[in-house]
């Protein structure tokens, strides 16, 4: 897997100043590009939770990126995959919860039935920046009555402490990236 992090990790994307001046985006979807790259990081991926989570029930993937993500998993574990949307978007009675941005506020959503209660979850974004967006989400879950064994995210953003703001066993950023 050491050698699959490394193909993986000099494949993400970097783009200064987007979306604003200053902010130096790392974009996933340029290593997607390359077929090779795409396998490397599915395997990192399922290697993780098939050793770290063998038990996981259903996996839970963040709008929109984390959706690549979670069908891949579901789909080699042959479990469900659920997603987290922004307001609106979802059909059916949902749950929702307010989360902070840097500017301002946003909604995220899931559908009611989507989790039983006490159902093992494994929660996947591509990216963890401030933490909002994945705390968010982990309250979310909780409030559906599942239990969040781990929140994996593929590529952190250390300087950004958003690994803070989650109170519980923190998948391992697979690409640490200042
Ligand atoms: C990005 C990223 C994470 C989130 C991380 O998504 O894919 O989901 O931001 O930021 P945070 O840790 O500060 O909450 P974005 O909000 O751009 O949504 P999108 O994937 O739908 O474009
Ligand atoms: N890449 C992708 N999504 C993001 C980033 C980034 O660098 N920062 C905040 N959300």
């Amino acid at each position: 897997d050491e050698q699959r992090l490394a193909v993986v990790k000099e494949h993400i994307g970097e783009f200064p100043d987007f979306p604003k001046k200053g902010i130096v985006f790392k974009d996933i979807f340029t290593a997607l590009t390359n077929g090779h790259v795409c396998t490397c990081l599915k395997e990192l991926i399922v290697n993780h939770v098939r050793s770290k989570c063998p038990d996981v029930e259903v996996i839970v993937g963040l709008e929109s990126r984390g959706f690549l993500f979670s069908f891949t998993i579901a789909a080699e574990l042959g479990i469900g995959c659920v997603p987290v949307r922004k307001k609106g978007k979802l059909p059916g009675e949902c749950v929702s919860v307010e989360y902070v941005l840097e500017y301002g506020k946003d909604v995220f959503e899931m559908q009611k039935d989507s989790i039983k209660k006490g159902q093992k979850v494994l929660i996947i974004d591509d990216l963890l920046a401030t933490g909002g967006s994945m705390e968010a989400a982990v309250r979310l879950v909780r409030k559906l009555g599942g239990e969040v064994q781990e929140a994996l995210v593929l590529i952190e953003l250390p300087f950004l402490n958003g690994r803070k703001r989650l109170d519980y066993r923190m998948g391992l950023a697979f690409v640490f990236q200042d």
